[in-house]
């Protein structure tokens, strides 16, 4: 392995220790299913099985049933599905699961998936009930999620399965319907609770003035919606994930996968590779928890070594964790502070670290105003930070060189003359501030 590769590696492990154990449901669209990249793509979703990741497969079917029935009549972008037309709508999505399992399960040597065996599992755990009757028009077996059965679905992830999830719902009728893959895949990831939905669509980016859409809220959505005319795909991605997204669904990721790689790319790499939906504005400062303590070891860790941060242990962060804030991103602690009162009128901002892939984007100027305020808040007046290498950045934002004397009392004798960091101190309310 050459030097590049090695750093990417490093830099990729954060993303695999964030997202090992999470539940992701993807939806696998039938343009993508029908593309010449639909290898790459499988290999890409058995990858992420194999690097720990619980995965939930919905796929659609609407291109071959398309072929089957071209007379078939829609409403809104839905298909009014005639009882006639169930068997052969049975057989194409049975083909379709079929192959989609047989392709999954291919572990040939010299293959990327050589030595994988993986298990795809299915079957009987989508309930459905007819969609009925609409603006006067009957959807007859065009149906609706009536429940999932959630428990069983994660039963078997705990196994170390895949469940793939055909578009068709029994009734207790004993009927069979037709359900919208890509309302199906939002329902099932709201019942799982999944950590993500990641829908790999076939569709043209979206864009804004500024260029193409990265990140997006529930509500940036929702307006997007009314203000834009979109294609009937495009509308049913954004509802089901805004859906998802105010259910508890925290991160929604929209993907246009005719495109080699976006998988990887998106849950691996800062970059990211399509459209991101949050349910609020990403990226704001958060209490840290119990859980985080990990990542903000592996956060700090590589600075500790260089010797930009003082070592802190585990159970010193643990101690002191009703002072930290950290920003999440995606699974990874992306950015941490910690603000440490040395008296009621003093307090002292340590362990600021932004993740190198992170930086320059104002976490750390935004962790610093959160530090700030709640300093303010808790009645101090000064807040001091000791720094060696990060002096010019903290003048930037207010801080004056001090000297460590006029450090408070209580402070000034747990100064390391030998690690001779600068002591700066902001004066909370300042002007410059
Ligand atoms: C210092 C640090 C927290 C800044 O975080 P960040 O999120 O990248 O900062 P912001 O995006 O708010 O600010 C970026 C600006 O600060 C500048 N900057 C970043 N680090 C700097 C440093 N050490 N000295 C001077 N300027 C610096 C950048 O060049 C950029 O300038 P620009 O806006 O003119 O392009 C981050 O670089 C870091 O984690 N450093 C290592 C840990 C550390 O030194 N912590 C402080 C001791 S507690």
């Amino acid at each position: 392995m050459n030097a590049f590769d090695l750093e990417r590696f490093r830099r990729t492990v954060p993303y695999i220790h964030a997202h090992r154990g999470r539940c992701f449901v993807l939806h696998l669209d039938s343009v993508v299913l029908e593309g010449a990249g639909v290898d790459a793509l499988l290999t890409d979703i058995a990858q992420l099985h194999a690097l720990g990741v619980q995965v939930v497969l919905v796929f659609g079917t609407r291109c071959r049933i398309n072929r089957v029935l071209p007379k078939s009549r829609f409403h809104e972008g839905c298909r009014i599905t005639r009882a006639a037309d169930m068997d052969a709508i049975s057989a194409e999505v049975g083909a379709a699961h079929t192959e989609i399992q047989a392709r999954l399960s291919c572990g040939l040597a010299n293959t990327p998936m050589a030595g994988m065996q993986l298990r795809v599992l299915g079957g009987n755990l989508v309930a459905a009930r007819p969609r009925g009757v609409r603006d006067g028009m009957d959807f007859e077996r065009t149906g609706e999620v009536r429940r999932v059965e959630a428990e069983q679905i994660r039963a078997l992830l705990d196994q170390g399965a895949i469940v793939l999830l055909p578009p068709l719902g029994d009734s207790p009728t004993g009927e069979v319907f037709n359900l919208d893959s890509i309302g199906l895949a939002s329902v099932v990831a709201q019942a799982t609770a999944a950590d993500k939905l990641i829908y790999l669509h076939g569709e043209s980016t979206l864009r804004a003035r500024h260029g193409a859409i990265r990140q997006i809220t529930a509500a940036g959505a929702t307006e997007l919606m009314h203000r834009r005319r979109l294609t009937p795909t495009w509308r049913r991605l954004l509802q089901s994930a805004v859906d998802a997204s105010v259910s508890r669904v925290n991160r929604v990721h929209l993907l246009d996968a005719r495109r080699n790689g976006v998988l990887p790319q998106e849950l691996f790499t800062r970059q990211g590779s399509g459209i991101m939906l949050t349910r609020a504005e990403p990226y704001s400062p958060r209490q840290a928890e119990l859980v985080d303590i990990g990542g903000i070891l592996s956060l700090i860790g590589p600075l500790i070594e260089q010797g930009v941060l003082v070592a802190r242990s585990r159970e010193e962060i643990e101690l002191h964790l009703a002072n930290y804030r950290v920003i999440e991103v995606d699974g990874l602690i992306a950015a941490c502070v910690c603000l440490l009162p040395l008296d009621s009128r003093h307090a002292e901002l340590v362990c600021l670290a932004v993740h190198p892939e992170y930086r320059n984007q104002a976490f750390g100027q935004v962790l610093l105003d959160d530090a700030c305020e709640r300093a303010s808040a808790q009645g101090a007046v000064k807040v001091y930070v000791l720094t060696t290498q990060a002096m010019h950045w903290f003048r930037g934002h207010g801080f004056e060189l001090t000297s460590p004397r006029s450090l408070p009392v209580a402070r000034r004798s747990f100064y390391n003359n030998r690690r001779g960091a600068k002591v700066l101190v902001k004066v909370l309310g300042d002007a410059n501030g």
